[in-house]
């Protein structure tokens, strides 16, 4: 493709752009997931912008349901970007915009009459940092996603320790609940963060390297975590880490900016795949630690 191919291209999506969207009137379209475990999410032609400025270009990638989807490329790429335009968190910075759509099981989430709440209930994401409210007793970390999505529920206790037994910590702090969040390690810190995020019953769990503060024995237990839970929720996580692509994932999308242009999808594919054999010399030498 030209340069003025590219910019053409970039024009004509750029009249769709949708800045930060403040739909709440009207009916709401399901989400058709509610009260079913995993669910396939899509992007098809995503482009962001952060002012004037696009960072990433054209991103299709499908998220198959109860898999592990690895995003990886070098710093500044996209990847942390991507994944928030997966559940409607990117629309929060203000000179956002983006176009494209995202699909989970073929609805849009970003349809006007869909409310960001209940994108973000379905499409549950975890962050670097772990960051429980550290004031919080360990249980009501948990249950603070059902809270804030005003979800009641006679079986707290139920819910609880289902969520924690998931995120691989009920045996460390099931006698003490009530101890404060902000007391664990580290690594039960993190995977406190996950059993709020599971607490919900998302689709979809994002996870934004989400082991990269963390000593190599939490790093391992979370990788167990992640496959334990990619039974029944579809997972997207981000990493620096090629090992820990390969250890977890089934399938790896590998992100490039390169000279100041956007982002885009070198390739994507099963991870062995991306891994042992690339189609492009480039995720070779990413891959390989050449670059990046
Ligand atoms: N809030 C923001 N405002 C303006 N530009 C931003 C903002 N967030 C990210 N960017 C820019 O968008 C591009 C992609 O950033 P992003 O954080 O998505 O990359 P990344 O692949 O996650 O990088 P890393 O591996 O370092 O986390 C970068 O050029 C970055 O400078
Ligand atoms: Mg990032």
């Amino acid at each position: 493709m030209t340069m003025s191919d590219s910019m053409a291209n970039t024009e004509t999506v750029a009249t769709d752009r949708k800045v930060a969207s403040s739909a709440s009137a009207g009916t709401a379209p399901s989400l058709r997931i509610d009260g079913v475990s995993a669910a396939q999410l899509e992007s098809v032609g995503i482009h962001a912008w952060f002012g004037e400025r696009l960072v990433l270009e054209n991103v299709d990638l499908v998220m198959e349901r109860t898999k592990v989807t690895a995003l990886i490329g070098p710093s500044g790429c996209g990847k942390s970007t991507f994944l928030r335009i997966l559940n409607r968190m990117h629309e929060i910075v203000p000179s956002a915009s983006l176009a494209g759509r995202v699909e989970l099981d073929g609805d849009d989430i970003y349809d006007p009459n869909q409310r960001a709440a209940t994108v973000r209930r379905h499409i549950g994401m975890v962050f670097q940092r772990p960051n429980p409210f550290p004031a919080m007793s360990i249980r009501d970390n948990v249950l603070a996603g059902l809270r804030f999505n005003k979800i009641r529920s006679s079986h707290k206790d139920e819910i609880v320790e289902e969520a924690l037994v998931k995120a691989g910590l009920w045996s460390e702090v099931k006698d003490r609940q009530g101890a404060l969040g902000g007391a664990l390690s580290g690594g039960q810190q993190q995977r406190l963060c996950i059993a709020r995020a599971l607490a919900v019953k998302p689709a979809v769990l994002l996870m934004d390297e989400p082991c990269s503060a963390l000593d190599p024995g939490s790093t391992l237990r979370i990788e167990q975590t992640i496959q334990e839970i990619a039974e029944e929720v579809t997972v997207v996580i981000v990493t620096h880490n090629m090992q820990q692509a390969l250890r977890v994932s089934d399938k790896t999308a590998f992100f490039l900016a390169q000279d100041g242009n956007p982002g885009y999808i070198v390739e994507a594919g099963p991870t062995k795949e991306i891994f042992e054999s690339p189609k492009d010399p480039r995720t070779a030498d990413y891959v390989n630690g050449r670059f990046g």
